[in-house]
Order: structure tokens, then sequence, then C-alpha cells
């Protein structure tokens, strides 16, 4: 395997408006993302992955661009984005920002220019089409509910498409003018110093542009969106020139938010010559999907999850890596997703730490996960500000549920959970800011915050820490990156374990963790040399087995 620079990274996920608000206007900004650089350092980040801050009027926080070469007065201004870079640098830190391109904002001047002349050039950067027996072109459903079809503005029966919200306009890939204008824009940034970029969205870029009406999926008439691009081919023709006019030139990092690929695809999209550097591992994660969004989303169920993930890991082993996660601003808290009750604890949090970063793949923390942060109560469907939130919460209604279970189900589920601020000491507002923030605080932040968690050794925070220092640590680099990947105790119920390691050349890593309820004895197949780390004040082990209590994990180097 050809070795790239990134391959041994440690990412860290920053969601802009929830980080660090140092103006104390409630949203977060880029003075703030500087004035944390230290403490992400002493994480042990490499990388960091900042959520959209270009201007945006905010309808899906920032993943509707408005322009693409400014950042949002909100956050700061160019100036303030050029020492962050700066200060990055100087830290030996790199910066990936979001690269937003399946659709851009009804507000920037490429819509309102297509707006102002429905059958112009620049109506062609978007899908504008006739209506169909008075009625939207086709019967797709957009990811965050409704008809992705809406009238042109002024218009009887012409029509726009968006995949996601109405704001939202879907770009015309098919036209050669946005392809090259999309590469020109991600080149300006390259050359700024930007090591890469998370893609949004990217699977919708290649549609039928025929959009032809399929069979409905519900009572509503409609099919959901993404289906109607199963079966159509192409999308690697435009990702691969995207590569080869930008990413390749700069020897950039990409990682690909990519639900819905087909299935035998996997190399073209993240093999040695794929189509990005790795991509987000959404299987374990999407064991919990539900049929229509996630207000009717399934139980977590730890043998399916398991059992996913090791699939996940084994079937990238010759190929290439996944971008592990737990959690990230899409999705709710990962500790109140995977832990059951009894093991929403520091303890369980430690576990779900040891797991995720001795994993074969990149690993990405999201902001708060170092903490241990979890799902906010949320007292009234008022206090969530997500758009899709709002779809579910409506959506559960419809299916019947009452409002008291519909807002139950957005605590548990809604992304809202993930994107409360930043807990930064039990001041007010979590120290996150001086004015009122945008977004409910988490109450618990009296307790859970990083002030209190730097100044004890035996804090989430302080795992987090000593498993990316152990990651990283030279004797054992290698084989967390390079290592193979076997899976061990697949009978034995609510373990989670797995060997890493790349035969005579380095060493032999085990991680075990208990997920379960009670002590397990295991048998090791190889011989225990030492505990690397565990979440426990002493470890009960001889050379050749281990016990493990409720929640307890350990890293062990093995013979
Ligand atoms: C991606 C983003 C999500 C956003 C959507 C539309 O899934 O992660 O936050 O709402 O794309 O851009």
């Amino acid at each position: 395997m050809i070795k790239k620079w990134w391959h041994d990274k440690i990412a860290y996920q920053i969601y802009p408006k929830s980080f660090c608000d140092l103006d104390g206007d409630g949203i977060g900004d880029i003075k703030g993302i500087i004035s944390k650089l230290d403490y992400l350092k002493s994480l042990g980040i490499d990388i960091v992955w900042l959520s959209p801050v270009y201007k945006s009027p905010f309808v899906d926080q920032g993943y509707d661009i408005s322009d693409y070469y400014s950042i949002a007065e909100e956050f700061g201004t160019m100036e303030e984005f050029d020492t962050l870079l700066a200060e990055m640098k100087k830290r030996d830190m790199h910066l990936i920002m979001d690269l937003v391109v399946n659709h851009c904002s009804d507000q920037h001047e490429w819509f309102k220019k297509a707006v102002a002349d429905p059958y112009g050039e620049y109506a062609q950067r978007f899908y504008f089409r006739k209506g169909v027996n008075g009625r939207e072109p086709s019967n797709y459903r957009a990811y965050f509910g409704g008809n992705v079809w809406t009238k042109v503005p002024g218009q009887d029966d012409l029509y726009y498409l968006h995949f996601f919200t109405r704001e939202q306009p879907d770009l015309n890939w098919e036209n050669p003018v946005v392809r090259e204008k999309i590469y020109k824009m991600v080149n300006w940034w390259l050359d700024k110093g930007l090591s890469g970029f998370r893609i949004d969205a990217i699977i919708n870029i290649k549609k039928n542009t025929d959009f032809p009406v399929m069979e409905p999926d519900d009572d509503d008439g409609l099919i959901y969106c993404e289906k109607t691009l199963e079966n159509v081919d192409g999308i690697g023709d435009f990702l691969q020139e995207l590569k080869h006019e930008t990413f390749d030139r700069h020897n950039a990092f990409t990682v690909g938010e990519v639900f819905a690929m087909p299935p035998d695809q996997l190399r073209e999209f993240v093999g040695p010559e794929g189509h990005f550097s790795t991509m987000f591992d959404f299987a374990p994660h999407s064991t919990m999907s539900g049929d229509k969004g996630w207000y009717d989303g399934k139980e977590f169920n730890f043998d399916v999850w398991r059992d996913t993930l090791y699939e996940s890991q084994l079937k990238m082993l010759n190929v290439g890596f996944l971008a592990n996660i737990i959690e990230n601003h899409d999705q709710a808290r990962g500790v109140c997703r995977y832990l059951p009750g009894y093991a929403l604890n520091d303890m369980g949090k430690k576990m779900l730490a040891a797991v995720m970063m001795t994993l074969r793949g990149i690993p990405f923390i999201y902001q708060g996960q170092e903490i241990g942060m979890e799902n906010c109560p949320f007292d009234s469907v008022d206090e969530f500000d997500d758009v899709y939130t709002l779809d579910q919460y409506n959506a559960a209604l419809e299916a019947g549920f009452t409002e008291t279970q519909a807002l139950k189900i957005c605590n548990r589920r809604s992304r809202d959970n993930a994107r409360t601020p930043m807990q930064w000491s039990d001041s007010d507002n979590a120290g996150f800011s001086t004015g009122t923030p945008w977004l409910k605080v988490n109450p618990n932040y009296k307790t859970i915050n990083v002030a209190a968690q730097e100044k004890d050794k035996n804090s989430v925070l302080n795992f987090y820490r000593r498993i990316v220092a152990l990651r990283k640590n030279d004797l054992y680099r290698e084989t967390f990156t390079y290592g193979g990947f076997v899976p061990l105790f697949k009978e034995k119920e609510g373990i989670l374990a797995f060997c890493r390691s790349c035969g005579e050349t380095c060493c032999k890593i085990v991680t075990v963790a208990n997920f379960g309820k009670n002590e397990a004895v295991l048998t090791m197949p190889y011989k225990i040399k030492k505990v690397l780390i565990s979440n426990s004040t002493k470890t009960n082990h001889t050379t050749d087995s281990i016990t493990l209590s409720s929640c307890e994990c350990a890293v062990l180097l093995c013979e």
C-alpha cells in the first residue's frame, strides 16, 4: 500500500455555530475556534473539519451557501479565516472544509439570475422543468419532506429541483460550466492552504435528468428521492473529473459523505485510485434507520451493530480506509445511541471511545464527544431549530403519534441534540457565550464540561487524550494505522473485540470491550503481554485470560 500523509491522522469536527462564541452574539465564531486550537492540539488532533462557514441564509445551518467565496458575517471575516489557517499551520494541524456542491442557496447569485431569466443561461445551471398536467414534473419526496419540485417564483408552470429544502436548489452537474466554476472555487480554497474537504451529499449529483414518474413508496404518492438515484450510472465520471481537476493537484485529503453507494463500487470510491481519500462509515449508524426517516427509527440492537461494524472493517482490508465516527452534526449523541442505560456513564463512554479509536480507519471525533456530551432534554418542539427535526416531528404526528410521543422521539433522535453549545465550563451558558446562545444549552453542563474534566485525571476527556496518544505512539502507530482486523469472541454475548496486527513487522494489539450487563471471562487466543490502556483501575487478567466487568474495556499488547 502506498502511504499517504493522512493515513495516521486523527480528525475532529467543529460545528462552528456551537463551538465557541467570543463576540457574545450567541453564535460561535472563527476567533473562538482560534482560541481553542491549543485545546485541540492537547487532544492530539491533526485534522480539523470545519462544517460550513460560508455566507449563507442558514436555512439548513450553512449547508445552503449563497457565496462560496465569502465567510458568513456571523462567523467573522476572511482575514480571521486566514489567521485560523496560519495558526493551524503553526501547530502542524490541517484544516478541511465542507464542500457543499450538490446544491447552493436560493439566495446565491446564480439562482437569482436564473429566476430573473428562467429560460436563460443561468437557469441551465439548475434543473428547471415544465410541470406535467398542471402538477410537479415528477413525484419525488425531498430528504426533508415535501416534493422536490417547487414553482420558480413568478412562473405558472415551471419548477426547479431541490433534493433538500426548497431554499437549496440542486446544481446541474451535467452543465460543463457549472463543473468548471466549481473546480475553480475548490482550487481557490486549496491554493489558500486548505488541506482538503469533507464532501457533502455527493451521491446526489448524478440524476436521471428525465425525472420519470416512479412507483410511490407511501400514501403521499411520492418516492423517497434517494431511491431515484439507484441504477443511475455515471457518477464516477463526475467524481474522477472533480478529483483530477482539483484534489489531485494539491495532494488533498477528502472524505465523502456517501449514502447509497452502489455496493459493488467500493474500490472505485475509496480504493487506491478512488474518488475520495476516504468516506464515512455510516453502516453501523444506519442499523437504526427507519423506513421513513428517523421518526420511525429502529431500536438499537447490539448484535446487529457489532456485526455491521465488523463487516465494514473487513470489507475495507484490501481496499483502503473508512472514516470512523460515533456521531456528527446530523445525528443524536453517540453515547445515547450506542450505550444502554446501565452503560451511560464514564465507564461506558470510555469503552465506546476505546473501540472507536482502535478500529482500522481514520477516527473523526465530533465536538463534545471527547467529554461525553449527551442528548439534550428539549421541553417543547419550539426549542428545536433544525428544519429536518420539524419535518420529522410533523411526520410523526401524521403517522398517528401524539404530540408528547413525537416530542419524545425528537428528544432521542433529533440532530439538534448534537448541535447544542459546546460545554466548556460550569459558568453561564457553559462558557460557550456571554450572550444568548442560538440553541439551548444542555442543562447537564454543570457536571459535564471541559474545565471540570481537565482537572480530573480519570475523566472521559483525559481518557480520549490517552487513547489518541496511544494510537500515535511510535511503538504502535504502524499497527493501529496499517494493521489488519480480525473480530474475536463473536459468539460471546455483549462482547466487542478485535485484533489489529500486520504480521511479522509490527505488534499485535487486541481491543476487548464488555457491553453486556454481566461479568465476562475471556480466554485469549494470544498471550497478553501488557495492558496498554483500560477504563478500570485494575484490569483483572493473567497471560491467558481476562475478566471484564460490565462496561469494562482494555486495549492489550499481545504476543
Ligand atoms: C448533509 C449535511 C447535512 C445537510 C445536508 C444538506 O447531509 O451533513 O447537515 O443538511 O447535507 O446539505
